[in-house]
This record gives structure tokens, C-alpha cells and sequence, in this order.
């Protein structure tokens, strides 16, 4: 069979979301959290995922976030809704979940690993037990290459409005990709100004709710495409990213001041075992089902 191709950046417009009815006693149910420019129901990305879980783990409760009340309010707010208004609507809608109340695993896909990593720092009810983040960009990004078909204008529009001032407050509350964008030149102003990933990642002062609540994950799965030309750069996706002051040489999580400060509890969960970390032989999000079966289900089991 041809591998499961994800189409990202697809528009999906037409599949309405299900929720099958999770058995007493049944599989943990899990919650996945789309990409930019996705949505929860894209037949071609997060619908074929959710429709394989189901099919590998029969009874699974699956809920594949939309952030909005219709699928293109979710792409758009994937682009354009403050990441923490985001996290509150998305640790509402989990703590009313009757379904979720004994707790879920989480996978995010690109964007949607570090959001839902937000999810585990600031909401710890109901309980999160595994995180997979595949291709999830843990230290931000710094560039934003390859912006492919149906979003390039969009994708242009970003990338100016990047330049111009991803850390105004204006742009900070506007516009979700400089919420993680991390600019290795001028840390001082990420740590400043970034409105998300500076506060989750503890930039600006340690916050011992977030370093203990992440550290009740029994694992956090890392997946880094090894092939990767979207994310900028690539080592984000293992937590690594440029090495500050400049932006060529990159350093691993282990080598980070985060870790071995250990502001965030990753180190303590490193030596615990509790950090995996994966690489996929391919670009973005390109993974075949096989890959995905081998690799990915033995933690949702
Ligand atoms: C720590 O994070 C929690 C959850 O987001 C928040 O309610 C609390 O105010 C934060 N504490 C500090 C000291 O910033
Ligand atoms: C830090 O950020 C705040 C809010 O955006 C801003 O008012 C202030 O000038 C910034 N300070 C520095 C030193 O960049």
C-alpha cells in the first residue's frame, strides 16, 4: 500500500467531526490538535489519522480539535487567534468532556505539539498521559521557508508582518506564528515579547505549576522529520534550536540553558526516561502508515 500522505496545508471543507462513544474501561481516548492552515476534519490530514486510530484501537474515543464553529473559522484561527485565547476555548472544552474525565493522550501535529504541550503546563484536568508531538516546534522557529499552494498569500502576508515586528504587541496578539517565533539574534526581545512560547518555556521567570505538571506526563514523544525543509530550524522538533547570537549553529535540548537549568523539569524527565525522542525519514508531516503504526500506536495503546 502507498504510504499515507498528509496534505497539510489542504483546505478540507466538507467532513463533519464524529464522536464515538468511548466504553467503560476502554482505550484511553486521544485528542489531537491540527496544524497551521488545517483543520480538525480535513479528510486528507487529521480525518485519515483519526480514521486509522479508530481502525487500530477499536472503541477509541478520538477528538480532533476545531478551534471555532466551523471548519474555515478553524483554519483561519490557525493563522490569526491568539494562541492563549486558543488554549483557554481548548481547556474548557476539555474539562466539560464527560468522556475525557479519566484522562487522554494528546498528539499535536507541527504548531498543534506545541500548543497541546501548553495544554499539559497550564491545564492539568482532566489529566494528559502521553504527549506525541510530531513535528512540533518546541524551541519556535526562525524563518518561514516553503509556504506550498493554496496558502502562499497568506504565507507572504506572514512572513512580512514577521519582519516588520513579530514582537510589537500588535502583531504579538494577532498573529499566531509570532507567538512562537524566536528570533537567536535578539533574545532579549523573544523573552520579552513573545506572548507564548516565551511564558511556556519559562524565558521570563520559572513558573513551578508548568515544570510540574509537565513532569505527570509518563512520556513526551518527540518526532523530527529528518528531512524537514518547513520548519527553520529542524532541531525544534527535538526541542534543539540555534545556538543564541547567531543563527547557523544549532544546539540540542541537552545543551540548552532550559535544560541544564532545568527551568522546565526536562532534564529530571530526561534521566527518568520519560523523553523520547523519534525521527521520520521524511519531510513536514510526510509519514507512511506503516511508520505510523510501528512507531507512534504502542503509545496510544
Ligand atoms: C502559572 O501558570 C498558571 C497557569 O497558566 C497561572 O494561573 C499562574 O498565574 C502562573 N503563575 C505565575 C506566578 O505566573
Ligand atoms: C518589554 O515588552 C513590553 C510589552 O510589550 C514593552 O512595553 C517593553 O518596552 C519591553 N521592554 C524591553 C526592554 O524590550
Amino acid at each position: 500500500m502507498e504510504g499515507l500522505r498528509l496534505g497539510v496545508f489542504a483546505l478540507g471543507m466538507m467532513v463533519v467531526c464524529g464522536t464515538p462513544v468511548q466504553e467503560r474501561g476502554g482505550p484511553l481516548p486521544l485528542v489531537i490538535w491540527h496544524g497551521m492552515g488545517d483543520s480538525c476534519c480535513n479528510p486528507f490530514s487529521m480525518g485519515s489519522i483519526k480514521k486509522l486510530v479508530e481502525q487500530q484501537i477499536p472503541g477509541i474515543y478520538v477528538l480532533s480539535l476545531k478551534i471555532g464553529n466551523t471548519i474555515a473559522q478553524d483554519m483561519e484561527n490557525s493563522f490569526f487567534l491568539n494562541v492563549n485565547k486558543q488554549l483557554d476555548l481548548v481547556c474548557e472544552q476539555l474539562s466539560k468532556d464527560p468522556q475525557l474525565q479519566n484522562g487522554y493522550n494528546g498528539m499535536g501535529f507541527s504548531q498543534g505539539g506545541q500548543f497541546l504541550r501548553a495544554v499539559v503546563q497550564k491545564c492539568p484536568s482532566p489529566p494528559m498521559k502521553n504527549l506525541i508531538s510530531i513535528g512540533g516546534q518546541h524551541q519556535g522557529v526562525y524563518g518561514f521557508p516553503q509556504c506550498p499552494g493554496e496558502s502562499t498569500y497568506i504565507c507572504d502576508l506572514i512572513r512580512k508582518t514577521l519582519n516588520a515586528g513579530a514582537y510589537t504587541k500588535f502583531v504579538q496578539e494577532h498573529l499566531v506564528q509570532a507567538e512562537y517565533w524566536h528570533d537567536p539574534l535578539n533574545e532579549d526581545l523573544y523573552r520579552n515579547g513573545s506572548i507564548f512560547l516565551a511564558d511556556i518555556n519559562q524565558e521570563r521567570g520559572i513558573n513551578e505549576s508548568y515544570k510540574r505538571n509537565l513532569q505527570t506526563l509518563e512520556k513526551f514523544v518527540m518526532v523530527k522529520f529528518l528531512k524537514d525543509t518547513m520548519v527553520d530550524p529542524a532541531d525544534s522538533e527535538w526541542f534543539g534550536f540555534y545556538k543564541p547570537g547567531q543563527s547557523k549553529e544549532t544546539i540540542t535540548l541537552q545543551e540548552s540553558s532550559l535544560y541544564t537549568e532545568d527551568r522546565l523539569g526536562l532534564k529530571e524527565m530526561d534521566k527518568a526516561g520519560k523523553l523520547v525522542f523519534l525521527g521520520a525519514d521524511g519531510n513536514h508531516l510526510q509519514f507512511s502508515e506503516e511508520w505510523f503504526n510501528e512507531n507512534i500506536l504502542p503509545f496510544l495503546r
